[in-house]
């Protein structure tokens, strides 16, 4: 049983495969957090709580004098709030209808079902009744009436808990939530650091690990997004975590909207972590019968350190977050026209570009912005989503059959909440344009934002989109969103409710793809956001991919995709191919390279192949050969970070089959010392008693001479030579040299494969 409850002690615990967490409603009704960790048994961790006198720290009247140091201040808790004697961090805060600030949660009852909830409008895990459990512990603050709904969902085989909570007003007055996370986690002991992932357009989530210290850390988001500049995902670990081992935790947040993730270490060297909304731009009116969801937390613990973490998440992200008919279908080799073109392109410049990729074996081409309205650069156009058919010189509809007639698919790029102030959408509604009354707006690529909060804006868009996929033979759709949202305020809210845009907006950009994903499932939706400033899980759940970054530079991308593996699949990171020297950095790297940093991703090209030489071509044929051959490893196999682009001068990941039977690792020199020592990588997975045989890819060595191929195979480290086996045990234990670098920013495919 994944969800043992003792009734007469209140006491729940929640089992994984590997995990236990448990909770426990004492004598008062406070429902005291106990436990998250390695799977253990089902006895009552209760006696491990101190009760000891802590100054300042006050005591709930109901203790009287007989428990006085009964403190909620320092008390482990599920779900903690602000204004009742509990001075840290807190989960809920909830303004009464006297003005009052205070909420003091007691626990009434609980149901447990099988399967997982689903939260009404919001993305959530899902899993069948085989596969998960549901409990629901419901608090109530019998003064103010609200009551709070805890859900725990329980996937057993994945390692996975997850959290959301539901709020009701059972009360005679309103209230207005002022904050409502969706989880807490309290430690009684441990010294943790975080990691969490930093980052800004074109060089997002990089890696940031810092010890706990007293105090209040966070990260978060007040853009209306979730930003390039913190993901809403975090480990917490213990301090000798490592790649490999140690006990680390994984938050992951489902929202794609403003977050904040906050730690706490008290006054006793407790850790708390809260995870929600940002409260900064959130006040939610509950009236008397009303109710408010906050959005889901989905937690993983691993003692097999950052990447134990990684690998529960990306399974679950696949198989029970992403949806639709992509979930499993072999995703399109896709060329975009973006970096090719830019807004300068005409519909037959589209058609020799669809042209040459299809011959080379591109499977789907993105026709990128500026197809549309008046728009040939990012000064207007942007809410006019009609096709521009003097640029293109024929129908959208037109354009995509000369396309389809290649041997391509067609895709199409969007920008739904955005508005241009030169559109004849903002001339006719400039209500719908998220301004400040009485001041000029704050522009960003020059373009203002499109009030996604409101019904008839998102009524409008599916209408305007759906008629376009109906008329049009449209197999792909990026859903781009180039700024941050500010002067938030919206035309079709009361006074009273303006706290409640931020979280419409994200309602309204959700009611709205699932919405177009459920009428039109054919279609594959890749998010972006610039680049990568919505990469969140919150987002998978409409769009089973989203652009990466907008950085598009091989080695740069090392970093960028190796903070994105931490919380997400290679199946969701958009990744392509771009022309050199880069245009985001002006660097120089062989197409190998380049074809094996997009390959970590989606894959795809973003650059103008007329223009390729033949050889290059050519080496376009055998990378997309390649990346089809080994597509069942890249985008379903256990994913290994080897080394690390952050040190050394070697960057490596791993592919494995989950059986154990091949895997594929790349190797990437980002930096080349002199005289340097071999490079070696531990290899993971595989069976200990089977022998392997390592093969290289022998395009690596294409365009060689002669002489450079035998000097090269000569000084080849022991384990590629025909015939030489090596056992899984060697491979794990000794390792696995990579080959020297004999280029700038070289890089290595090595397939291992047992025999
Ligand atoms: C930002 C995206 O990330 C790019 O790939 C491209 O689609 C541009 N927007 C187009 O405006």
């Amino acid at each position: 049983m994944a969800i043992v409850i003792d009734q007469k002690e209140k006491l729940f615990t929640l089992h994984t495969a590997h995990t236990t967490y448990q909770m426990k409603a004492d004598r008062l009704g406070t429902l005291l957090h106990l436990y998250y960790g390695r799977r253990t048994d089902d006895s009552d961790k209760s006696y491990i709580l101190s009760y000891r006198d802590r100054g300042f720290s006050g005591n709930p009247y109901e203790v009287g004098k007989e428990i006085k140091t009964y403190s909620l201040d320092v008390l482990p808790q599920e779900y903690s709030c602000y204004g009742t004697g509990d001075y840290r961090i807190s989960g809920l805060k909830v303004q009464n209808e006297d003005g009052s600030q205070a909420a003091a949660l007691h626990y009434r009852e609980y149901r447990m079902e099988k399967g997982k909830y689903a939260i009404p409008g919001l993305p959530a895990v899902y899993a069948d009744e085989e596969e998960a459990q549901t409990l629901e512990v419901i608090l109530e603050d019998v003064v103010s009436g609200v009551e709070v709904h805890l859900l725990y969902g329980v996937l057993e085989a994945r390692d996975i808990i997850t959290r959301a909570v539901k709020i009701k007003n059972r009360g005679a007055g309103k209230i207005i939530l002022q904050k409502a996370a969706s989880m807490n986690l309290d430690w009684t002991s441990g010294e943790f650091e975080w990691i969490t992932f930093y980052g800004r357009h074109v060089m997002e989530r990089n890696v940031q690990r810092s010890r706990l210290v007293h105090g209040v850390q966070s990260v978060g988001s007040v853009r209306g997004t979730s930003s390039h500049h913190y993901n809403p995902f975090a480990i917490l670990c213990e301090k000798n975590a490592d790649e490999e081992k140690g006990a680390c935790y994984g938050f992951s947040f489902l929202y794609s909207g403003e977050f904040l993730m906050e730690t706490e270490k008290d006054q006793c060297s407790q850790t708390r972590l809260i995870c929600g909304i940002h409260p900064d731009n959130f006040a939610w009116e509950l009236q008397p019968g009303a109710e408010f969801d906050a959005p889901e937390v989905m937690m993983t613990y691993s003692e097999k350190g950052f990447g134990g973490i990684s690998r529960n998440l990306h399974k679950t992200i696949r198989n029970h977050i992403c949806r639709g008919e992509w979930k499993e279908k072999r995703r399109p080799v896709l060329i975009n026209n973006w970096e090719a073109t830019y807004f300068h392109f005409t519909g037959e410049k589209l058609v020799s570009i669809a042209k040459e990729a299809a011959a080379l074996g591109v499977e789907l081409f993105v026709l990128d912005d500026g197809w549309f309205g008046k728009r040939d650069d990012d000064n207007s156009g942007l809410g006019d989503w009609f096709p521009n058919e003097k640029k293109l010189g024929c129908s959208l509809k037109e354009l995509a059959e000369k396309i389809i007639a290649c041997g391509m698919q067609f895709g199409l790029w969007f920008e739904p909440e955005c508005i241009s102030e030169d559109s004849d959408l903002y001339r006719s509604h400039p209500d719908w344009a998220v301004t400040v009354p009485g001041r000029r707006p704050s522009l960003s690529r020059n373009q203002l934002i499109l009030d996604f909060s409101r019904e008839e804006v998102q009524n409008y868009m599916i209408d305007r989109m759906s008629a376009i996929f109906a008329e049009t033979r449209i197999s792909y759709v990026k859903w781009d969103f180039n700024r941050s949202i500010c002067d938030k305020f919206s035309y079709g809210l009361d006074a009273e409710r303006q706290g409640e845009f931020a979280h419409r907006f994200v309602l309204g950009l959700y009611r709205v793809l699932e919405t177009l994903t459920t009428r039109f499932p054919h279609i594959l939706f890749e998010g972006c956001s610039g680049g990568g400033g919505r990469f969140d899980a919150g987002m998978l759940y409409y769009t089973p991919q989203i652009w990466c970054s907008d950085n598009t530079d091989a080695i740069a991308r090392l970093k960028i995709q190796y903070g994105t593996s931490f919380g997400y699949p290679v199946s969701a990171m958009g990744s392509h191919v771009s022309a050199v020297p880069n245009h985001q950095t002006r660097r120089v790297t062989p197409l190998a390279t380049r074809g094996y940093v997009a390959m970590a991703g989606t894959f795809g090209y973003e650059l103008d192949v007329t223009r390729m030489p033949e050889e290059e071509k050519e080496q376009v044929r055998k990378q997309i050969k390649q990346f089809r051959k080994y597509y069942h490893l890249i985008q379903y196999g256990e994913y290994y970070r080897l080394l690390s682009p952050l040190e050394g001068q070697c960057t490596a990941w791993e592919m494995e089959d989950p059986e154990g039977r091949e895997a594929l690792i790349t190797a990437v020199y980002h930096d080349v010392e002199g005289n340097s020592a071999p490079v070696i990588v531990k290899v993971q997975g595989l069976k200990r008693e089977a022998f392997y045989q390592a093969k290289l890819n022998p395009d690596d060595m294409e365009g060689w001479s002669e002489q450079e191929k035998e000097c090269f195979l000569e000084g080849l480290p022991y384990g590629y030579k025909e015939g030489e086996k090596i056992t899984g045990a060697a491979l794990q234990d000794c390792g696995l040299a990579i080959p020297d670098v004999m280029d700038a920013f070289q890089a290595w495919q090595i397939h291992i494969v047992e025999v």
